[in-house]
């Protein structure tokens, strides 16, 4: 049988420095998407999809999560004492379990490869998984719950989320090299950060989900430094292939870049109007809005 990935890291000490002045002094996983903040959704993604236990990599600036995920008393009693029970009971459906949750600062930005060695502890010989708050997904089946489904069809290994992209956005991407290829699972044989457009091995590129074997904790701890003078996760995962199969698995749903303007403007636009509360009032608006185009 293979091991259940129990666990999840988010990485989450990065500036946010394409959302000044708003993430200034607010961290940009944060940001409200309709009336969820974005690490909300990868939280809830990651249980939805049997997570257990929730490691989050912080940074200076970043004690907001903390209190996010945490009881507040005083609101609690305010909302009680005015009846406010549904309320309540969302706010505390949003908890994780007590003593299910933990925070390692990462010290210095040194990137996302950095940031996940940073769990090594807390993860331990186990397989996990990373999620990405930017990269928010609307779908019927939660993504990670998805990719789990490919690992154990795969009988175990990597699995990570995988997506075309206009072919001269390959720069801003994790770039798979396809091998065997079954339309929604792929065989990864070589992985690239953001390559340009002429070097680029394919236009498939990696979103932010992944399921790693613990294997990737000792590669990371020698990794060098790659594209931005960062320790890359993904030049990690390609030093991995040749002892550990990884697959890309061509996920189902829509995929919004929250950590860009017009993606993170483009999510609330969606989200929104896939909410049973708000959809018909909001979609007159939107449909106002066009009209005057
Ligand atoms: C990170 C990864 C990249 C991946 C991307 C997905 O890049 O390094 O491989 O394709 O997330 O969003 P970042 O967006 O943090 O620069």
């Amino acid at each position: 049988m293979i091991q259940k990935v129990r666990k999840a890291v988010f990485p989450v000490g990065g500036l946010g420095t394409r959302f000044l002045p708003a993430t200034k002094a607010m961290p940009k996983e944060m940001l409200p998407v309709v009336d969820r903040p974005l690490i909300q959704y990868a939280v809830d993604e990651a249980r939805a999809a049997g997570i257990e236990e929730f490691i989050f990599v912080t940074g200076r600036g970043k004690v907001i999560i903390e209190d996010h995920f945490d009881r507040s008393y005083e609101l609690e009693r305010v909302l009680s004492e005015r009846g406010k029970t549904d309320v309540l009971n969302e706010l505390e459906q949003n908890l994780p379990n007590t003593g299910s949750v933990a925070y390692i600062r990462q010290r210095e930005p040194q990137g996302l490869g950095h940031a996940v060695w940073c769990a090594k502890r807390y993860v331990g010989e186990e397989p996990f998984a990373v999620i990405l708050a930017d990269d928010l997904i609307l779908s019927e089946k939660a993504c990670l719950a998805q990719m789990m489904e490919t690992r154990d069809e795969m009988g175990g290994g990597n699995v990570l989320a995988a997506m075309e992209v206009p072919h001269e956005h390959t720069s801003r991407y994790g770039i798979i090299s396809p091998g065997q290829d079954d339309g929604k699972k792929v065989e990864v044989t070589h992985l690239v950060e953001k390559p340009d457009p002429s070097v680029a091995p394919s236009n498939l590129a990696v979103i932010g989900r992944y399921i790693l074997e613990p294997e990737i904790f000792d590669i990371l701890e020698g990794q060098a430094r790659g594209a931005g003078n960062e320790i890359q996760l993904t030049d990690a995962m390609s030093n991995m292939l040749g002892s550990s199969r990884f697959y890309g698995l061509r996920f189902e749903g829509t995929r919004f870049d929250c950590g860009d303007k017009i993606g993170f403007l483009h999510a609330n636009v969606a989200f929104a109007l896939n909410r049973q509360d708000i959809a018909q009032d909001f979609g007159n608006i939107i449909r106002s809005v066009a009209a005057d185009l």
